[in-house]
């Protein structure tokens, strides 16, 4: 006989809560594993775990209307003939066409050159869009080849040769057959309508000693005017910073397990790589051993928002970072005036990544002519500007309240930790104390 206590309401089991019981569920009726797009959607160490101490008696701030700070970056000073010259040290990252419909990438290069900074291209190639709009445009050079051609080398002005993301280190893309236009197709040089996955590792290289070689190739064929860029997902950010150096990059960018993605299995996305909190001090700390740090340029990506992110990146020991999710919401991503839409998709605004499906209401991430006519890219090219001037007038505002006259100037000892964790992993002392956890080795 079973014993019912009155005084105790029924209790959830927190291993396996209401969301793990659904997706239980969803894969025996299915037999299918989960894909979406965007970052990792649990609470890991972020940079919202750090703040800034400000200045006080031992150090003074810079008045905000007389006293400069300078938010420019150059990146790409270590070979490049040409390095890149940038007003803000926020970067547009990387995301296919394909992935964002041509609308998208067009809003995307209007936005960064009305800010003064750069976009990248991604899996697929490049579209004249979005060079006709970008007077900054940074070509990846992906595993997967889809897109690559040499005159598009020419045409950029840095080349980043990826080597993985931080939504899947280790891991390749995917592009679902509704998404696969005529357009798309015949850029990829593959089939209309049939699903795409992309390599997760170069065809050509077995190790580090390939992608020197591969370096050495892109700079011939770019006369050696051209940045070039090696991209890892946080995973051992020391190793892979000094080897991306000795293979001779002239940036590094860095991305962590918070990085968007266009698509690719849920579990991935939640259960591999490092949140880029615990990635930047060990990829400074294998710049200066290299005696490179400021040399090699570091950027840095994974859940950046606000000028805040920008600014607590770079005290950490970034030259920029990299924005990608967050462009997409400026632009109109998951925006509630489509909730009716959203609805419909069995989703709502702000919770809405099935952009694999290619059904997105905002017509971002879609290839249907008829939803990417949605997005006006001159409207949302400005939306961009304004977020991107208003994160760097923040990163700014912090600076001169640390007493800094260059977004550069920023330091680890401006910072405090709020936990254990993020003092451990960005190696900050604890608030109110000098102390931080596992000092000395990685
Ligand atoms: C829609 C979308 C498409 C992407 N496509 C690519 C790609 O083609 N190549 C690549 O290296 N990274 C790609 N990424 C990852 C971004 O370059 C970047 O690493 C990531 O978005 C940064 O994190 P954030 O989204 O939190 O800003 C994509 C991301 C998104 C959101």
């Amino acid at each position: 006989m079973s014993y019912h206590n009155p005084y105790t309401p029924p209790r959830k089991s927190a291993t396996f809560d209401d969301y793990t019981l659904a997706e239980i569920r969803r894969a025996a009726a299915t037999g299918i594993y989960d894909i979406r797009g965007a970052g990792t959607k649990r609470k890991v160490p972020h940079f919202d775990d750090l703040l800034f101490l400000g200045a006080s008696i031992s150090r003074y701030p810079l008045e905000g209307y007389r006293e400069k700070c300078d938010t420019s970056v150059v990146l790409g000073t270590r070979f490049a003939k040409k390095p890149i010259h940038l007003k803000t040290p926020i970067t547009i990252a990387g995301m296919s066409f394909g992935a964002l419909s041509g609308n998208a990438k067009e809003a995307l290069g209007r936005g960064a050159t009305i800010a003064g900074t750069s976009t990248t291209t991604g899996d697929g190639g490049m579209t004249d869009e979005e060079r006709g709009h970008s007077q900054i445009l940074v070509y990846q050079y992906l595993p997967s080849r889809y897109g690559m051609n040499p005159k598009d080398l020419r045409r950029a002005d840095a080349i980043e040769v990826v080597v993985g993301q931080g939504a899947k280190p280790g891991g390749g893309g995917m592009l679902l057959g509704q998404k696969i236009s005529d357009r798309v197709a015949h850029m990829r040089n593959l089939p209309k309508g049939i699903d795409q996955r992309s390599a997760c590792r170069h065809p050509d290289w077995t190790g580090p000693d390939d992608l020197e070689i591969k370096i050495m190739e892109l700079r011939e064929i770019t006369d050696w005017e051209k940045p070039i860029y090696v991209k890892v997902g946080g995973a051992r950010p020391y190793y892979d910073t000094a080897l991306a150096v000795k293979a001779g990059a002239d940036v590094v960018v860095l991305d962590g397990m918070q990085g968007g993605t266009a698509a690719t299995q849920d579990v991935f996305i939640e259960h591999v790589g490092m949140p880029i909190l615990a990635c930047i001090r060990p990829a400074v700390q294998a710049l200066q051993d290299l005696a490179m740090h400021r040399k090699v340029q570091l950027i840095v990506s994974g859940g950046i928002r606000s000028g805040a992110d920008v600014a607590k990146a770079l005290a950490l020991g970034a030259d920029a970072v990299a924005i990608g999710t967050a462009a997409l919401v400026a632009l109109g991503d998951n925006d509630p005036r489509w909730e009716d839409e959203y609805r419909k998709l069995g989703t709502t605004a702000g919770a809405y990544d099935d952009w694999h499906e290619g059904r997105d209401p905002a017509g971002i991430t879609t290839q249907d002519p008829e939803l990417a006519a949605r997005l006006d890219p001159i409207a949302a090219g400005r939306r961009l500007a304004n977020y991107l001037k208003v994160m760097t007038l923040e990163a700014q505002t912090i600076a001169r309240a640390c007493g800094k006259n260059h977004l550069h100037n920023l330091e680890p000892e401006d910072l405090c930790a709020l936990t254990m964790e993020a003092a451990a992993m960005a190696q900050i002392p604890l608030a109110g104390t000098s102390w931080y956890p596992g000092k000395g080795g990685f």
